[in-house]
């Protein structure tokens, strides 16, 4: 992500989440929205929007290679939260249908729930993103909870012992939605540059990316404010272009 975000000028990553009644035309449209806004964009996010219709090793694989054949790195942000050997499934598939890294939940915690996703991220020189801080509002019930940090013993809120958690096993980001500034910055100051923030939410949500970026986030993950745009090349240089001011900080 460094390098392409380096030589791309750009901390842009476009969540392509197009949605349609019928799938027949979805890959032409996913595909045509990548090669108007690529100029623009460090790398591609996938979801649910696109493999559950267009199918993995399908459809999911020509929008993949053709990110590829731009240089652009592809997130497939399925949020893995189940035992250790269906994770383990889960990541292996995304990583040989060529995903570059996969998001995780790091609720079902590390023996035997993440650290077979980790296990199959080294051995396949993948990334693992793992949720901290989650960008709508019902966030607060789970990832903003005060717990009992099992290290300390001390009551913390539960994104500062996920953050501490994504340093300890090497994840390779996490992320802490645009709609919360004051906590990207609570895990910036923890996780300083060791590991990236992305931060999803900007624009539809009502993330803005001088706010985000002053607290700390790497990454901004953009959807609908560029799919949804009349003029998603315009739209997409124009955020590129306020989150770059902010680039050289990091
Ligand atoms: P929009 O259209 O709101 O799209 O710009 C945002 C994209 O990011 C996903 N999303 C999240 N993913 N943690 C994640 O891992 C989050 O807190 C989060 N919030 C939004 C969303 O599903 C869409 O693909």
């Amino acid at each position: 992500m460094k390098e392409t975000s380096e030589k791309t000028g750009s901390n842009i990553v476009l969540a392509l989440d197009l949605t349609q009644k019928k799938s027949s035309n979805l890959l032409s449209k996913s595909i045509g929205m990548l090669e108007t806004v690529y100029p623009y964009i460090c790398a591609v996010k996938i979801n649910r929007q696109l493999t559950l219709p267009l199918g993995v090793f399908e459809g999911i694989r020509k929008v993949v290679n053709f990110a590829h054949d731009y240089e652009l790195p592809v997130i497939m942000d399925c949020k893995i939260n189940d035992v250790g050997y269906t994770n383990r499934a889960i990541a292996e598939w995304y990583f040989k249908a060529g995903f570059d890294a996969v998001t995780a939940n790091p609720f079902v915690g590390w023996c035997s729930g993440l650290d077979q996703v980790f296990e199959a991220a080294n051995k396949m020189r993948k990334g693992v993103i793992l949720l901290v801080y989650m960008s709508h509002k019902g966030s607060e019930e789970g990832y903003g909870q005060i717990v009992q940090d099992q290290e300390t013993s001390k009551l913390s809120p539960q994104y500062t012992v996920f953050a501490k958690k994504a340093l300890s096993w090497g994840a390779d980001g996490v992320v802490v939605g645009a709609t919360y500034p004051e906590k990207i910055k609570e895990v910036f100051k923890f996780l300083k540059n060791r590991v990236p923030i992305y931060s999803p939410g900007i624009g539809v949500q009502g993330g803005k990316i001088e706010s985000t970026a002053a607290a700390g986030t790497r990454f901004f993950i953009v959807g609908r404010a560029i799919t949804l745009s009349e003029e998603p090349d315009k739209t997409a240089k124009a955020i590129r272009d306020i989150s770059k001011r902010f680039m050289t900080e990091y």
